[in-house]
């Protein structure tokens, strides 16, 4: 088959088990991985390595420039990594997903451009995905996931609510009205002095902690809609730092007041789009008191498996293989990345 400038092959050429690689370069994470799509619609995870870069801790914030280079110096050996542990080889592969936005553009653009020359040099369809849609497909990783369901991604830039009636079809029905809720564990925890990145900070020194220390209130209290605020919470926070508090006892309190306000928010959503069940996804996705309260609501709550939940390519594999397997047709070679991009389409 030929290939022209703008346009690859729209589906997979082999029958039987389709071999999808996902490479995800949206930030400061140089993440490849491969899954297995089988003839009966199930995925498989057959590998996820992630590079995550660290020159950035100097400066105290990701320094865009840097992270593109370093996405482009790591690269090859984070795909052929990823290839080792799937036990496959390049000529394997039937089909490459790359995320193309949101995300930084210079950081995006390598992986992106990096995965169509790879499709085109392998004549195999190419798919352009959403981080977002990454980020809820990690999920798919623990079980099959499809529509209706509800889907909260919580992550470092976003909290955002999506109800999902159909396969592909995204309705946003509440987002933060300030800062992500991964942005908020972040300046909490450099705030306490606990270190970056400050989610898995808080989670570790609140079981030092006492949850009751600090009261905080509970954000957007009484609202209607599903929507998100952890501005309130930081100012508590700075306040009682200032006041003294020990900073264990500010990351339990903190803690628990945020698991409460996402746990509470969804679960309001869920009921009253009538979904059983729920995915919750993105790197706060990690946090143990989330999980365990999200478990307590007796919904089907789906969480990303172990290494998926932060960014990584097998979430991106499996958004690929989830528009293979919708029958989704392959993206333009000539489509380029986007800083913002929404992904609600409904
Ligand atoms: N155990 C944890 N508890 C709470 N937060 C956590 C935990 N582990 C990681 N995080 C938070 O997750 C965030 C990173 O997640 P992720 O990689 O999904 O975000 P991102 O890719 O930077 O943002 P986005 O996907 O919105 O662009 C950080 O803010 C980090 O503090
Ligand atoms: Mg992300």
């Amino acid at each position: 088959m030929s290939v022209s400038a703008d346009s690859g092959p729209s589906a997979p050429l082999r029958s039987g088990p389709v071999r999808v690689l996902g490479i995800d370069t949206s930030c400061d994470d140089t993440g490849v991985g491969v899954v297995e799509l089988l003839p009966d619609g199930r995925v498989q995870l057959l590998s996820n390595r992630v590079w995550s870069q660290t020159v950035h801790a100097r400066y105290g914030g990701v320094m865009p420039e840097l992270a593109s280079r370093e996405h482009v110096e790591r690269i090859d050996e984070i795909l052929q990594d990823a290839l080792q542990e799937a036990g496959l080889t390049v000529t394997d592969l039937d089909a490459v997903a790359a995320t193309s936005g949101p995300g930084l553009v210079g950081a995006l653009l390598v992986g992106l451009m990096y995965g169509k020359g790879l499709a085109q040099a392998l004549n195999v369809p190419f798919h352009a995905a959403h981080h977002l849609e990454g980020h809820i497909f990690a999920a798919a990783s623990e079980a099959e996931l499809r529509a209706p369901y509800l889907a909260l991604v919580v992550s470092g830039g976003h909290t955002h609510l999506f109800d999902v009636p159909r396969d592909g079809e995204y309705r946003l029905v509440g987002a933060t009205m300030d800062d992500a809720a991964g942005e908020a564990f972040d300046k909490i925890a450099r705030l306490a002095g606990l270190g970056y990145p400050g989610g898995p900070a808080i989670s570790e020194a609140a079981m030092r902690g006492d949850p009751n220390a600090v009261p905080f209130k509970e954000p957007l209290q009484g609202q209607k809609a599903f929507d998100f605020s952890f501005s309130g919470l930081k100012t508590a926070a700075l306040l009682a730092h200032r006041g003294g508090a020990r900073a264990e006892d500010l990351a339990a309190s903190f803690q628990r007041a945020a698991v409460s306000f996402l746990v509470k928010t969804t679960v309001r959503a869920a009921q009253a789009n009538e979904r059983r069940t729920v995915v919750v996804s993105g790197g706060v996705a990690a946090n143990g008191a989330l999980r365990e309260a999200f478990r307590a609501t007796g919904l089907n709550v789906v969480f990303p498996g172990k290494g998926l939940n932060t960014d990584n390519g097998a979430m991106i594999a499996l958004a690929g293989a989830a528009a293979i397997r919708a029958g989704r047709p392959a993206s333009a070679l000539n489509g380029s990345a986007t800083a913002y991009a929404p992904l609600a389409n409904a």
